[in-house]
């Protein structure tokens, strides 16, 4: 009896050390709120990153700052053939753009400036003189959350308009060794003022949390996009992706490189164009060719240099950029392989396959981007972005109308239910409540306040967020 007795607790103990354990795993990888809703994010990224850790282990030596990927290649490949509410939501209005296949900017006036009015005056425009906090908004609703942030769909309370707010834990950031990441991600949003790059309206924290209050893309990621279209029509691609090179042009501009080009990383605006958010793994002070070193990105999107360690620079992003284009024509990244070893062979030693049917000038800027040698790769020189705009593929783009928004976008994201049809429902259906005891204005546990001295922010003028 007294035996039986003693099992059953070595048992309860055992189960208790193995719930631990998981937590553990679980809170490393993907930061202190995901619990079991998100088992299956977690699961897709605990097998990425151990893909890349035994990769590295055979293959290369060297530092390993590992953020691994939500790329749900599997799901998204299965997910092809299933028809859904969201692929009609979008299918209409894309396949109406992909019909004519004339050049881009034959669009005359379109309605996009009204739009463009339009959401301007949805900008908030009435808090100088007000240090904003907490108490300013009212969290809605969870629609992101990756490896160190959760983002939360926030209502600004004086004037209903909505933003996207980042929630980062401070312990967990400390824990991660994130802090460093964290500033240059709050600086940078700051620093880089871009119609293609998210903009940060105002920047706060309490004791444990701080808080990146961004403007909120209703459209969701691009990642929805080609989950639920399989590809996009060249026209569409090309869109979208001379939005890209604007987002990184304004980045490489500033000597920064990005390193985490992925189409969950890209986000539709409400005014069809495309901004880049998520600058976590950004990186200062770094030229075409080197000035970064540290493994990290997300493994699809990973440029042979990066993934063997050598001194890198911007032309990395050149890369992914590439793989990107590649995978909104073709429906998935160059290298893609279920297997990551395999993935990251393919990437360092095999060349792309291309279809028979593909533009061969869009094949040409692909080979190009593509090219495993950084200092041959197209975007590599001084000119930078500027070489890749040059590229014939582009030449139906009227690039200063692009970057004045002045193009009709293949799809104007459907604003009802606040844009929330565009984000997981994993996420979306969460109740946030528990979340919210953390974020009150003075939590009174341990604190990680003077590492973010410089961490509050307030935009000057924020009747410009286009
Ligand atoms: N401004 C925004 N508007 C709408 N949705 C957003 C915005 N910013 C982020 N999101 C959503 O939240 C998700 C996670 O945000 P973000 O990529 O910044 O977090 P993260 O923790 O750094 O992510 P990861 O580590 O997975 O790359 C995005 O992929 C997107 O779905
Ligand atoms: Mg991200």
């Amino acid at each position: 009896m007294e035996e039986d007795k003693e099992m059953e607790i070595q048992e309860q103990l055992k189960q208790e050390r193995v719930k631990m354990a998981n937590e553990e795993t679980e809170v490393y990888l993907y930061g202190d709120n995901e619990k079991d809703s998100h088992s299956k994010v977690s699961e897709r990224r605990k097998s990425q990153g151990q893909g890349l850790a035994s990769f590295l282990k055979e293959n290369y030596m060297g530092e390993f700052s590992n953020k691994p990927s939500l790329g749900d290649r599997e799901t998204r490949a299965l997910s092809q053939d299933v028809e859904s509410p969201a692929q009609d939501m979008i299918k209409s209005d894309v396949i109406d753009y992909d019909m004519d296949l004339g050049s881009l900017d034959d669009e005359g006036e379109p309605d996009i400036v009204l739009i463009e009015e339009e959401y301007k005056s949805m900008l908030d425009n009435s808090n100088h003189g007000h240090f904003l906090s907490r108490k300013d908004f009212k969290f809605l609703k969870l629609i992101g959350s990756g490896a160190h942030a959760q983002v939360y769909l926030a209502e600004k309370i004086d004037n209903n308009k909505l933003y996207a707010v980042k929630v980062l834990d401070k312990k967990e950031l400390n824990r991660k060794k994130q802090i460093k990441g964290t500033k240059i991600e709050r600086k940078i949003l700051e620093k880089i003022k871009s119609p293609f790059i998210v903009r940060m309206h105002c920047a706060f924290q309490n004791n444990t949390k701080l808080f990146l209050v961004l403007e909120y893309c209703y459209g969701g990621e691009l990642f929805f996009y080609l989950k639920h279209m399989k590809k996009f029509k060249e026209r569409t691609a090309k869109f979208y992706a001379a939005n890209i090179v604007l987002g990184l042009k304004a980045l490489h501009e500033s000597q920064i490189v990005y390193r985490d080009l992925k189409p969950e990383n890209v986000l539709v605006n409400q005014d069809g164009y495309l901004k880049i958010t998520d600058f976590g793994l950004a990186k200062e002070n770094v030229n075409t060719t080197e000035g970064a070193q540290t493994l990290c990105g997300t493994p699809e999107y990973l440029a042979p240099e990066v993934l063997k360690n050598k001194p890198y620079g911007r032309a990395a992003d050149w890369w992914s950029f590439g793989c990107i284009v590649y995978e909104m024509l073709e429906g998935l990244p160059p290298f893609y392989s279920q297997n990551r070893d395999q993935m990251f062979k393919n990437i360092c030693n095999h060349e792309a396959d291309f279809p028979e049917d593909m533009n061969p000038q869009a094949q040409d800027l692909i080979e190009r981007l593509i090219e495993k040698d950084p200092f041959d790769r197209i975007g590599s020189s001084e000119e930078d972005a500027q070489e890749v705009m040059n590229h014939p593929w582009f030449s139906t783009i009227d690039w200063e109308k692009l970057e004045k928004k002045e193009i009709k976008p293949p799809y104007y994201p459907d604003t009802s239910e606040k844009g929330l049809n565009y984000f997981d429902t994993d996420f979306t259906d969460e109740d946030i409540k528990v979340h919210l005891r953390a974020f009150s204005p003075e939590c009174s546990s341990a604190s990680l306040g003077e590492e973010f001295d410089d961490f509050d922010y307030q935009e000057e003028e924020c009747n410009d967020t286009n």
